[in-house]
């Protein structure tokens, strides 16, 4: 009863401050058998320097009591006084959610709710999809399962974390139409293909994480008109195919890993080039089934940018048995439109003198 009674009192005090709103649910330093739910206002525009930012290590469980709440670069420091805090002391973790009713959602100003690092379980908090004006929504280490609404996707919010929970969906076809700037599924139970539609996510798209999850299926070429992304990871994944040749259009991209795939054939040698001439710096492919490497590859490999241990590449040391690779390779593998493994969607002046017959298309 108190609970709601402060709550109310918030909620009065919002009509006359026209100000952002930020909701912090942690589990605090005291145990995680209790949450400190604390309420922050302040003006949105604030100006001024940021402390330690938590959102960079995006996969790390940082220990986020000692983080700056600074956590919004384009606002600034969005929390600059606790107004309460804390608000409540809720007995159980789940006690949350039944706290976060639906009057949370009639909230303006409302443009953050971060509930990451809790021990919150069920599906996902639909009633955030009530919250209009919310752009940063962090679920981060919990154990949310089921279905991630759609229309999450569709939301104008530009953080959504989700990794390290147990959603175990398929990903719905409208994925690109989101405005995150970290696609954040990683640590999950994610199934099914990755969707030719993430062609459409926009040019702020620059973290791309699918690893750990059970993604399967082929690499859709439109995953190469990802031409922001600096971190494309799909490590551990059960996908296999080709790898597309679309990737060598990944011009920006720093950290591509693929390892623990059922990717076999060739490593594209464009791909390779992108670790000589451009921004790569680690390509991991360890632990699939590729059977042959280029001479751009192997120089790749000898600076130490290419890892391929565990193949089946027959001159290659550290590679898989013989017997595992045939068993492999006894069941077929297809992967539909195989024109576009050898599409090239975008125009570099160096493809037409690495790829002799490949013309960029139009
Ligand atoms: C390269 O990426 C792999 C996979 O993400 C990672 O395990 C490895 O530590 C990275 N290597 C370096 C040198 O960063």
């Amino acid at each position: 009863m108190i609970a709601k009674i402060s709550f109310v009192a918030i909620l009065s005090l919002l009509h006359i401050l026209p100000t952002s709103l930020v909701l912090y649910a942690k589990a605090t330093s005291r145990g995680r058998d209790t949450l400190e739910l604390s309420i922050g206002i302040g003006s949105g525009s604030g100006s001024g320097g940021s402390s330690k930012d938590c959102g960079d290590e995006l996969l790390g469980n940082t220990d986020q009591s000692q983080c700056s709440q600074e956590k919004i670069p384009l606002l600034g420091p969005i929390i600059q006084a606790p107004l309460l805090s804390p608000v409540v002391q809720a007995p159980i973790v789940q006690g949350l959610l039944n706290f976060i009713d639906q009057r949370l959602a009639l909230l303006r100003y409302l443009y953050e709710l971060d509930l990451s690092n809790n021990k919150l379980s069920g599906p996902f908090p639909t009633v955030v999809l009530g919250m209009t004006d919310l752009i940063f929504l962090d679920l981060r280490f919990n154990s949310f399962s089921g279905a991630v609404p759609a229309q999450i996707f569709t939301r104008d919010l530009y953080v959504l974390f989700l990794n390290n929970n147990a959603f175990d969906q398929t990903l719905p076809d409208n994925l690109g139409n989101t405005h995150v700037l970290y696609l954040t599924l990683a640590n999950n139970k994610f199934t099914g293909p990755i969707p030719r539609s993430i062609a459409g996510a926009p040019s702020t798209l620059t973290e791309v994480l699918f690893l750990n999850n059970r993604f399967s299926g082929c690499l859709p070429y439109e995953i190469g008109l990802l031409d922001e992304t600096v971190v494309l990871d799909a490590g551990n994944n059960q996908l296999t195919g080709p790898l597309p040749l679309s990737l060598f259009c990944l011009e920006k991209v720093e950290q591509l890993n693929l390892g623990g795939n059922l990717f076999y054939g060739m490593v594209p040698e464009p791909i390779c080039w992108l670790g000589l001439n451009r921004n790569l710096v680690n390509l991991s492919l360890s632990d699939n089934y590729f059977q042959h490497v280029g001479p751009w590859c192997r120089a790749l490999i000898e600076k130490g940018i290419l890892n391929v241990r565990n193949n089946c590449i027959p001159d290659l040391p550290f590679q898989r048995p013989v017997a595992d690779c045939a068993r492999f390779f006894a069941q077929p593998r297809p992967c539909p439109r195989m024109w576009s493994y050898s599409y090239v969607p975008c125009r570099n002046a160096h493809l037409e003198s690495l790829v002799p017959g490949i013309a960029p298309s139009p």
